[in-house]
């Protein structure tokens, strides 16, 4: 029996939340096990019932679960609460906090059948775009002191600081998961600028010449990485990289794959706990309308059977189902370009077109 601790969050997230829940639900059927959902309020949603974006009854739920489904938290409803009391802040940001989920690992690849909807022309990446981000969760200037805004309101800081075992401990799994990928890290700073990257890069490359020396490491200013992206996706294997700058190039590697709504994350402690959760956000402008794009959710559910119950197996298993459903030409209205191969569906048929595939 695995406890899965079930927080939808705003906007899209009840509604891809829901397909993902019918998607887990199968798999339990099929591979004859028990998961035990515990549904709890997060973000925006709690805010109106509780007053609070983290409630604990919440956490608690958290707490006693095996891992963390979560949807996505905020909107345009609680922008202009003050900056600790909204969702991101007041509830997102805490639990990667209060769980120590130090390691978000961003997949970035594409299904064949999309190969089309990538924003890219086909002979940018005819090499094929399979990237792994390692992106640091719960350092760097998003959550460095001191951070505020001064009483008078004519200034405000934040602070991009980063230790030598908050480094280490990201790079590592970097490293590990290059060895069984392409054996090559590309570590993403700006050490021309940031003392917190001149820190970072003299880290790396120690662990590397020390432990790695099997890995290919280069550095990348992360300015030249949002170019290269795009430029030749193809060179990239492994992606290691702090917590802002890997927020930033997974959003943009998405549209490789074709949408924001395809990319899935898993964010890990050092035992092993995870929150699972879409790259992407709320997405206020489609949001009640059942025309999300329910990959992401589903692929992050996936995520969480293959780190934290062990269930590789079934895992793939969702995987492959999503590629078929592609090739058959299902599409949500991100990824639908008009060709006749294609049949614009909601986020329900998408679904239900998967679950047929299970
Ligand atoms: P967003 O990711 O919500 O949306 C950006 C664009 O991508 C929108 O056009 C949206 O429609 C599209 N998109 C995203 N997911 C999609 C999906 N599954 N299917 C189809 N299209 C999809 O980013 P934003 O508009 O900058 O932020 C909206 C809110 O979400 C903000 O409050 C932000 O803070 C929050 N947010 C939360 C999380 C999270 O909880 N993990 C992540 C990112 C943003
Ligand atoms: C993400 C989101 C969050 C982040 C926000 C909502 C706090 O953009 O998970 O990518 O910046 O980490
Ligand atoms: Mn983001």
């Amino acid at each position: 029996m695995h406890k899965i601790a079930v927080l939808p969050g705003d906007g899209i997230g009840p509604e891809v939340m829901e397909q993902a829940v019918r998607v887990l639900d199968s798999i339990a059927e099929k591979y004859s096990q028990t998961f035990e959902y515990s549904f709890s309020e997060v973000g925006g949603i709690a805010i109106d019932k509780f007053s609070t974006p983290l409630p604990e009854k919440t956490l608690k739920i958290c707490e006693d679960s095996d891992a963390i489904l979560f949807g996505s938290v905020g909107g345009p409803k609680w922008e202009n609460l003050p900056p600790e009391k909204q969702p991101e802040r007041g509830a997102l940001l805490p639990l990667r906090k209060h769980f120590k989920l130090f390691a978000n690992l961003r997949p970035i690849k594409v299904f064949k059948p999309l190969s089309q909807a990538c924003s890219l022309k086909e002979e940018f990446f005819e090499e094929g775009i399979d990237i792994a981000i390692f992106r640091e969760l719960t350092g760097g200037i998003y959550f460095g002191e001191p951070k505020y805004v001064s009483e008078d309101g004519t200034h405000a800081v934040d602070t991009m600081k980063y230790s030598k075992d908050e480094v280490i401990r990201i790079a590592k799994l970097a490293f590990e998961a290059a060895r069984i990928r392409g054996k090559k890290v590309m570590s993403v700073d700006k050490a021309n600028v940031l003392m917190s990257s001149v820190l970072w890069r003299k880290v790396v490359t120690k662990l590397r010449d020390e432990q790695y020396p099997d890995i290919e490491l280069s550095h990348m200013y992360v300015d030249n990485a949002a170019m290269q992206l795009v430029r030749n996706p193809s060179q990239f294997d492994v992606i290691l990289t702090g917590n802002m700058f890997g927020d930033i190039l997974s959003d943009e590697a998405a549209m490789l794959t074709g949408s924001l709504g395809m990319l899935p994350s898993a964010s890990l402690n050092e035992e092993g706990f995870g929150l699972y959760e879409p790259i992407g956000g709320t997405a206020p402008d489609i949001a009640g309308q059942n025309i999300a794009n329910p990959t992401a959710q589903i692929l992050s559910a996936a995520l969480m059977l293959r780190y934290s119950f062990g269930m590789d197996e079934a895992a793939t298993d969702i995987e492959c189902a999503i590629e078929k459903t592609l090739a058959e030409g299902y599409r949500t209205g991100d990824i639908f370009y008009g060709k006749d191969s294609e049949k614009r569906v909601s986020t329900t048929e998408f679904a239900d077109a998967i679950l047929e595939k299970l």
